[in-house]
């Protein structure tokens, strides 16, 4: 019989599949393989196709045969890799690759879509004066494991500050973290099974890919506008997968810079409930805001709402603490995950962080940020107007215009540099599924890309 090329690249494409099950352990050692014929008519490829493909993976000995029983995974599976769990990416538009380029302390690289503050806007002086301030201190705080929950007087003090944003969480309905993304791990530990199905915006902060890749879960994205998620693109992937989780951010959305409308939260939450979605509120950049955005948890009594939370963005990034608060059932569970995963916590970093939010140069620094940040914003749409780009959105407050940018510009200004490296981000990086999706913005020749404020370019705006 001849084998067709085709033949074989069906194969080779079946032969993809399990395996990328077996490292993604939606199929663990032991696990029967889906039948022949089930598995053709999912992928749509003959009988013999999946036979060839699984007498192959045989050979290879990842699979085994039981005669009269089917096919099952050996027992000796390759450890979990990450960057196998999900179809290859080209490196531009792979969010772990862009996370590292990101996080890669290079010299004189210029990140003109970075997503956090150069130094020289952090309150550098408020974290040396907490550091001081802990090395004369009681030595407890410098030696000791953190209890389940996390540091009280901290807890207390978000809990006043959830308050002004309408969000009511008694202390005991919060526990502290190493970060906003370990608040977001812990929650996927909590909440979902490999193979469930969680919402996330579209664009959103390209990380929660990554971070649902590591959790085995199935990234559906919705289509953002500018007033929230688009409520009817919404209702309709509530209808058609019923997803576990949906992760975004309500006010100072990344990287778009839109906030929630109070219409579109009420809407939000009704489908909710209609669908018994949970919903994971990332609120990391809230004391950006000048006047506070509607969040879900406010409105929703933190009954099917999570709010999270760090200080990387206006603290210090370094110093790695973050929270969540949630209903107090969730709030036992995830004290024993922390307890079973971290066991104490960071309690030095949680120390320092309460130092410097109780001293009262934060609130002042604050709004000197908030205020520079607000002219940065606007002579950066100006220049980017300069340009004729014009800006999807001027945000009210945070540090971020999304833009559609032409790569042959990009490359023009910065030569020899990756547009990812230094814009840090495409759409495509952000999307759940890059070619899949409408590009509800989208356009060949240009690329949309996130444009920091706070980042002094001069090369980019020079014509
Ligand atoms: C929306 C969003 N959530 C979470 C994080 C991660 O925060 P942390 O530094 O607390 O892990 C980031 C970091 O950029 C972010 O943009």
């Amino acid at each position: 019989m001849d084998i067709s090329e085709s033949d074989i690249s069906r194969t080779q494409m079946v032969m993809t599949t399990i395996r990328q099950r077996i490292a993604g352990r939606s199929l663990t050692p032991g696990a029967k393989l889906p039948s022949v014929r089930a598995l053709s008519a999912t992928l749509k490829v003959s009988t013999s196709t999946v036979v060839d493909a699984y007498d192959r993976l045989v050979a290879e000995g990842a699979i085994y045969s039981r005669p009269g029983s089917g096919f099952y995974v050996a027992s000796q599976a390759e450890p979990f890799s990450l960057a196998e769990a999900a179809p290859r990416r080209d490196r531009a538009i792979d969010p772990f690759w862009v996370s590292r380029q990101a996080l890669e302390d290079a010299e004189g690289v210029i990140k003109p879509g970075c997503g956090w503050l150069p130094n020289s806007w952090m309150p550098e002086e408020g974290v040396r004066r907490a550091l001081r301030t802990l090395a004369r201190g009681e030595s407890p705080a410098l030696m000791q494991y953190g209890t389940p929950l996390g540091l009280l007087a901290l807890r207390q003090l978000i809990a006043r500050r959830l308050n002004e944003r309408g969000v009511e969480a008694a202390p005991d309905r919060i526990i502290l973290t190493d970060s906003g993304t370990q608040a977001i791990d812990m929650l996927c530990r909590l909440l979902l099974e490999p193979g469930d199905t969680v919402l996330v915006d579209d664009p959103c902060y390209f990380n929660f890919h990554a971070l649902l890749s590591a959790h085995r879960a199935k990234v559906v994205g919705v289509p953002y506008t500018q007033t929230g998620p688009d409520i009817e693109a919404l209702a309709t992937i509530l209808e058609e997968q019923r997803p576990r989780l949906y992760i975004t951010n309500s006010a100072i959305h990344n990287p778009t810079g839109a906030a929630l409308s109070p219409v579109i939260a009420h809407k939000v939450l009704k489908l909710a409930e209609r669908f018994d979605l949970t919903i994971v509120e990332d609120d990391i950049f809230a004391d950006f805001e000048h006047h506070p955005a509607p969040r879900l948890a406010a409105f929703d009594g933190l009954e099917r709402v999570i709010e999270i939370g760090s200080f990387s963005k206006t603290l210090s990034a370094s110093l790695r603490c973050g929270f969540i608060a949630a209903r107090p059932e969730w709030i036992e569970r995830l004290a024993d995950l922390k307890i079973a995963t971290s066991f104490g916590g960071a309690r030095l970093d949680a120390e320092l962080v309460l130092q410097a939010l109780s001293d009262g140069s934060y609130r002042k620094h604050l709004d000197m940020m908030r205020a520079r940040l607000s002219r940065a914003m606007f002579e950066t749409a100006g220049k980017l107007r300069n340009m004729g780009v014009e800006p999807w959105l001027v945000p009210e407050a945070g540090m971020f215009l999304w833009c559609r940018l032409r790569p042959a510009w990009i490359r023009r200004k910065l030569p020899g540099c990756h547009s990812n490296t230094v814009w840090s981000w495409r759409r495509e990086t952000c999307s759940a599924s890059p070619s899949g999706l409408p590009n509800t913005c989208g356009s060949t020749s240009r690329k949309w890309a996130r444009v920091a404020s706070s980042r002094h370019c001069p090369t980019l705006w020079r014509s």
